[in-house]
């Protein structure tokens, strides 16, 4: 029997620097480990036959931090999607980017519209990777996107309904049914919001160059184990 799993997973993938600080490393070292650690974990996340995945790489809010932090992660950015995500583009899966292209630097935002481009056309997966993200940053621009059809006339008041507002978000995926947050943080902190009305929580303490396999898997157990009513009432 085949086991059910998510269609549609968001991983918060937070606690590098704490995991650096904690082998007395740089913070560096900690993103590092946390971008080679990412590149095993779709590996696997695919295997498991999950349709969707949903990354939180930088949020809107990450530019507060300290410049030698943020340039650090932007070049890491540009070698992840040019050489770590190479695998991708033998398997059937569509890379999509969600957050504002302002503030990110030119060769980020080559890279990440080069491999947009290459995976296309592909349809069995999706591989949606929040970078300068921010959910109510997404909600507010989805609302000009929505005013600026009606004043154009393209569409009336009245067609403006959840289905709508879905479909005009960054990108038109299935709503989150399971969202992962590592390093014990219990916060979404701006991680689509929408998409998450009805989504599962789980936070294991591990941080994230530590969420490997097994921690995955055992993530998928406990997403299984949950009774999910969507307001209704359950069967049994
Ligand atoms: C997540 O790890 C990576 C990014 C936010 C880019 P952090 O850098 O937030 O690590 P902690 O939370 O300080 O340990
Ligand atoms: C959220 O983590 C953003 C990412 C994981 C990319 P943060 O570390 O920025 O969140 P806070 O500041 O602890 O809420
Ligand atoms: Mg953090």
């Amino acid at each position: 029997m085949k086991l059910e799993v998510p269609t549609h997973v968001g991983i918060i993938m937070d606690g590098n620097g704490r995991y650096a600080k904690s082998l007395g490393k740089p913070r560096s070292y900690g993103h590092k480990a946390g971008a080679d650690n990412l590149k095993k974990l779709c590996k696997h996340i695919l295997k498991r036959g999950i349709k969707c995945l949903s990354l939180y790489a930088f949020s809107t809010d990450n530019f507060k931090r300290p410049k030698e932090e943020v340039d650090y992660l932007m070049k890491l950015f540009v070698t992840m999607f040019t050489n770590n995500f190479d695998f991708l583009k033998k398997e059937e899966v569509k890379v999509l980017f969600s957050g504002r292209k302002e503030g990110l630097p030119e060769d980020v935002i080559a890279a990440c519209e080069k491999i947009e481009k290459q995976t296309q056309n592909k349809q069995k997966y999706t591989l949606n990777i929040c970078l300068n993200y921010g959910s109510q940053e997404e909600i507010t621009d989805t609302f000009k996107k929505i005013i600026k059809q009606i004043q154009n006339g393209q569409i009336d008041i009245e067609d403006v309904d959840k289905n709508l507002i879905s479909k005009n978000l960054y990108q038109d995926l299935p709503p989150l049914d399971f969202v992962i947050r590592t390093s014990g943080e219990k916060r979404l902190s701006n991680f689509m919001l929408w998409q998450s009305s009805y989504a599962e929580f789980y936070f294991p303490k591990c941080y994230f160059p530590e969420f490997d396999e097994a921690e995955f898997d055992k993530a998928l157990d406990v997403y299984r184990e949950r009774k999910r009513r969507f307001g209704g009432l359950n069967k049994n």
